[in-house]
């Protein structure tokens, strides 16, 4: 009837601690005890860069470290991590200098759109922190479950083989491309 109140039949989630260390800083946020890790992430701890896709689990955006290993922040309940180490694609530089994978990403293509790019950062970083020396069978099972639709992956499997080596010391992060930039447009963007 109108005016009645809505009861609902199932209980309502209850609120709780959640805690962390989110890219080496420690958080703790109230969240619902019902919540998904990929919620979190965003919405609490304000990494925006673990990215929404499917949200079923079949496209990988969503790729997160969690004690070093890459796990589906969008099948992932909050609480059973709770007090977990984490690392989204944030956490991955160094202040304003990239990672070699992120460098490496960016040198060859491995990035077009960018949308899938967190994804597989995590997955490939998490692979090279294992073996700095993957064969392309392992990268390509490394990266399974991560979905590009702009690059062909071809770019991308080069970006790993090239971060491997400077994770090995066999080449060097290119030291111009890896310097800290400025900011081109301190005062805001020009009108
Ligand atoms: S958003 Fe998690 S796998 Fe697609
Ligand atoms: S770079 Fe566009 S989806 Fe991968």
């Amino acid at each position: 009837m109108v005016g009645e109140d809505f009861v609902s039949m199932i209980p309502a989630a209850q609120s709780e601690i959640w805690y962390g260390e989110v890219n080496g800083q420690t958080k703790e946020v109230i969240a619902k005890s019902n919540s998904i890790l990929l919620d979190v992430l965003r919405d609490k701890t304000g990494c925006l860069g673990v990215k929404r896709g499917c949200d079923m689990g079949t496209c990988g955006c969503c790729t997160v470290m969690i004690d070093g290993e890459p796990r589906l922040s969008c099948l992932t309940m909050a609480h059973d991590v709770s007090g977990s180490k984490i690392t989204t694609v944030e956490g991955l530089s160094d202040g304003s200098h990239l990672a070699p994978i992120q460098q490496c990403f960016a040198d060859h293509g491995g990035s077009q759109c960018g949308f899938c790019t967190p994804g597989f950062l995590i997955a490939s970083q998490a692979l090279l922190e294992k073996n700095p020396n993957p064969t392309e069978q392992q990268i390509a099972c490394a990266i399974e479950g991560n979905l590009c639709r702009c690059t062909g992956y071809q770019q991308i499997v080069q970006s790993i083989q090239a971060a491997a080596a400077i994770h090995r010391g066999d080449a060097e992060a290119v030291a111009s491309n890896n310097a800290a930039h400025a900011d081109p447009h301190p005062s805001g963007p020009e009108i």
